[in-house]
């Protein structure tokens, strides 16, 4: 309850609105069956894989090659902030707006004509492109609202009975720990925490390799990870660690990567996972409530889903959560990963990892600041995380909201000041912020 508390405390920004808690009403189609359901919203077909990509071929080019300002005037962000909280929730691009507005007025004009002569093509559109994104088949990809929604079907989904166990880290987010302790609960199936690295600073790959090799017991079942941590700014050897366990058939690795996503230059195939569940609502630029669950056509079998389906086809569409959704939310997610391709992965990635170097060089050489974060490129992305002599996490934060520069404190006890330079900063930003640090002494 307390993280639970802090977590939603946890932005301080100059005077900009709070996240609302919103309750959500639930309509319950009790006698409706499920083909009904699938008729009427035209939502039945295994539809990745077809359908055209009009919509997103529509959306106006981005002139990467004059640099990274025009990647930043796709943003609303105001221009009087330094926006150092991209980890955390997502400013819109242009092309994820006017695709939301496209599809906003269509709704609003006609929501059943609309729903049903788009509603599949929209759909195969956000697959093909997720599924480019991640290297993946578009037919593995369940779309969700959110990391958390993705994490908790996923853990609870799993078919887990009594002397079973999950390995995690006592470096994981309150969503995973959370969904972890409701699944093994419910299954009768242990959770061990594993400590990865003592000191992140001082982290290295063979450390935290050894440490999940030896956390692993005969009876476990599932290693559930997190692949950049919001706690520390650890990022995990994901493939050598998986190495490092030997490919034992009956293990499932599954990777919360919203901090990935969006920063680095992998794939699912690269990464080795069975399963990746993230939000594409914070690095990504995805609209606001999307998210996904991608599995591997082997590992898919091993879950059942929770949340009845209103598509079908694959084991994945079978997952995807029915229901009507925020569509036109869901629709444009398809503008963020196609934006992300047009720049690159690999730009993005060498631009957010210099923009943090930075940022950890200048951290590292200011005597009443500690840095926690590793300098090691391998095991570190977008996320800094530091402390300043003789200030509380909230003071620092504060003090740089003063300065119009957004930080935010990590929702995990010890809390730190954290900041996640990303796409929408500069090289001058993070100077600015050092600044501002260096005059926190
Ligand atoms: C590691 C990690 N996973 C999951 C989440 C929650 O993501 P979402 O808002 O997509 O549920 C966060 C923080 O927001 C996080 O730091």
């Amino acid at each position: 309850m307390t993280i639970r508390r802090r977590f939603v405390q946890g932005v301080r920004t100059p005077p900009v609105s709070r996240s609302p808690i919103i309750g959500l009403g639930v309509r319950v189609y009790a006698d409706v069956n499920r083909r009904q359901l699938l008729v009427r919203t035209g939502l039945g077909l295994a539809a990745a894989g077809v359908g055209g990509l009009e919509e997103i071929a529509a959306a106006p080019h981005v002139d990467v090659a004059s640099g990274w300002d025009d990647v930043r005037s796709q943003f609303r962000v105001s221009r009087s902030l330094i926006h150092m909280g991209g980890l955390y929730l997502a400013s819109h691009p242009g092309a994820v707006r006017r695709a939301i507005d496209r599809h906003r007025r269509g709704l609003d004009a006609d929501p059943v004509g609309y729903l049903h002569r788009n509603g599949d093509r929209l759909e195969a559109n956000v697959l093909r492109a997720a599924g480019s994104y991640l290297g993946a088949r578009p037919v593995d990809v369940a779309l969700t609202d959110s990391t958390t929604m993705g994490l908790g079907l996923l853990y609870g989904g799993l078919s887990l009975r009594p002397g079973d166990e999950i390995v995690t880290s006592t470096h994981d987010f309150y969503a995973t720990h959370e969904a972890l302790r409701l699944a093994a609960e419910r299954g009768g199936a242990t959770v061990r925490r594993a400590a990865l690295y003592r000191d992140p600073a001082r982290a290295t790959e063979e450390e935290i390799v050894g440490n999940l090799a030896r956390a692993i017991g005969p009876n476990t079942r599932v290693v559930a990870l997190t692949w950049v941590h919001s706690s520390t700014g650890v990022m995990l050897p994901v493939r050598r660690m998986i190495q490092g366990l030997g490919r034992r058939v009956s293990l499932l690795v599954c990777l919360d990567g919203v901090h990935g996503l969006g920063v680095e230059n992998e794939t699912v195939e690269s990464l080795g996972v069975d399963f990746l569940v993230a939000g594409c609502h914070k690095w990504l630029f995805g609209p606001r409530g999307t998210g996904l669950v991608w599995g591997r056509a082997s590992a898919w079998p091993a879950v059942r889903p929770t949340i009845p389906a209103f598509s079908g086809g694959s084991p994945a569409r079978d997952f995807t959560p029915g229901g009507f959704h925020s569509f036109e939310h869901r629709w444009a997610l398809a503008e963020a990963f196609r934006l992300h391709g047009r720049i690159g992965k690999a730009r993005v990635a060498a631009r957010i990892h210099s923009l943090n170097r930075r940022l950890k060089d200048g951290l590292a050489s200011m005597s009443h600041v500690t840095l926690l974060t590793p300098r090691s490129e391998a095991l570190s992305a977008g996320i800094v995380v530091f402390s300043v002599d003789r200030l509380s996490p909230n003071a620092v934060v504060s003090a740089l909201a003063r300065r119009r520069i957004v930080a935010t404190v990590t929702p995990y006890t010890p809390s730190h000041p954290r900041l996640a330079p990303g796409l929408l900063n500069t090289p001058g930003e993070v100077d600015r912020v050092l600044t501002a640090i260096r005059a926190l002494r």
